[in-house]
């Protein structure tokens, strides 16, 4: 297992092939989907597929989105981490909680080391982050994080309100 960094209450690892039936999960409840421009994922092989193209090349460049884990339980929660979205040229930061996980704090926790992580590890310039102009738990996470608010625009075909934050 590759773990990339811990928290006080959790640890956060690379994903694998074998997550697909975590990741399917995950991505087929509607309400994790709810302000995201996606499909629901409905099978373990299209997971399995979106691991091997998407989620596990990124991590050649020591990005990529890790699995969330307590560390008591170990109980898989969700994913939080970093992306390079070359159409735009950014580093994007991202994150998505089973919602029996959701209201205990575990996204910020995650976020805000995923944060320190990117500025002070890997030496990024600037991290963006994006919600939903209505997705205000995750809009409340960016506030949190103490992100610039930049402009409401449309990415993706979404409304979203778009964050960063600058290395000093
Ligand atoms: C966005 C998402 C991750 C937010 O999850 P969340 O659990 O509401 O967010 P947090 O982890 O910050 O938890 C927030 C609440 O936990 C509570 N909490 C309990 N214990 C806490 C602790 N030790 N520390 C901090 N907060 C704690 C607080 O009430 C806090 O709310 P507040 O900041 O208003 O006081 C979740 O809604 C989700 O996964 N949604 C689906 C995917 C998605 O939309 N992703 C974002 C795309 S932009």
């Amino acid at each position: 297992m590759t773990i990339i960094f811990h928290t006080p209450r959790l640890y956060l690892r690379r994903f694998t092939l074998a997550d697909a039936p975590l990741v399917q999960q995950l991505n087929s409840d509607p309400a994790v989907l709810r302000y995201l421009h996606e499909p629901p994922l409905e099978t373990v092989e299209h997971a399995e597929e979106i691991l091997r193209t998407i989620i596990l090349p990124q991590y050649e460049n020591k990005l990529g989105r890790w699995a969330i884990h307590i560390s008591n339980t170990h109980e898989f929660i969700g994913w939080c981490g970093l992306k390079y979205r070359p159409e735009l040229d950014e580093i994007d930061l991202g994150y998505r909680l089973k919602p029996s996980a959701w209201g205990n704090g575990y996204a910020f926790e995650a976020a805000q080391h995923t944060i320190q992580y990117g500025l002070k590890e890997l030496q990024l310039t600037c991290i963006t982050g994006r919600a939903h102009v209505e997705n205000t738990a995750s809009l409340n996470i960016l506030e949190k994080l103490g992100m610039q608010f930049i402009k409401e625009e449309i990415v993706d075909n979404c409304p979203v309100k778009t964050y960063i934050i600058r290395n000093k």
